[in-house]
């Protein structure tokens, strides 16, 4: 654990929630994940220059790297957001995506990033640029901060990938496990005790 990390649980601890007890380790710091979201900033700011860009979050797990990414992008951006889901409170995946809330933009003729927490097997992807496209915007991108690497299951085109992660459950930083977790701010993986007392 990172300083930061450290002050946080610290700072937790003797509250009602206390989350350090159920992480067995912390994965990627939260001053690494601010480091990556400063360099994919940079690259999202130089590409889309002079363009209007709509930044499409994926709900709920993309709104922590959503609000701190656009922090990092110097231009004016719009944003917009849809909620699916493909996981019940299980840590696999059912391959069944469901929307429950679509966006308020038309999309043609705008320029969109979809922005992910996580990219697993793909299929949420896979599925959602299918319909975006269908909705004719003038471009189609996709920034996601996490990717298991090893276990894709379409092939998918991701321009801005923040870190490549092995195939383990990881919660924090928007990620939950059934709904609980997401705001530490760093990505660490579960004591299995924590899995047991869900
Ligand atoms: P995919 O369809 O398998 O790519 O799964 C994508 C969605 O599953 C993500 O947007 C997350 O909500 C969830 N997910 C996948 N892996 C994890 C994980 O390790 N921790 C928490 N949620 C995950
Ligand atoms: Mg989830």
């Amino acid at each position: 654990m990172t300083l930061a990390d450290r002050s946080i649980t610290s700072t937790l601890a003797g509250t009602v929630e206390t989350f350090a007890p159920d992480i067995d380790r912390v994965l990627i710091s939260s001053e690494e994940i601010q480091a990556k979201l400063a360099e994919m900033g940079e690259r999202i700011t130089a590409d889309y220059e002079g363009r209007q860009l709509l930044f499409v979050g994926v709900l709920k797990g993309a709104f922590v790297v959503m609000a701190d990414l656009a922090r990092y992008v110097r231009l004016p951006l719009e944003f917009d957001f849809m909620a699916v889901s493909s996981y019940g409170a299980a840590t696999r995946t059912s391959g069944v995506v469901r929307i429950l809330k679509d966006l308020d933009h038309d999309l043609e003729g705008l320029d969109v990033l979809l922005v992910e927490d996580i990219v697993d097997s793909g299929l949420t992807l896979n599925y959602l640029l299918k319909n975006l496209s269908a909705r004719k915007p003038a471009s189609l991108e996709v920034a996601a901060l996490l990717r298991k690497t090893d276990i894709q299951k379409v092939p998918l085109d991701i321009r801005y990938t923040g870190f490549e992660i092995p195939n383990e459950f990881v919660v924090g930083y928007g990620l939950d496990f059934a709904e609980r977790y997401r705001n530490l701010p760093f990505i660490g993986t579960l004591r299995p005790e924590a899995y047991r007392d869900a």
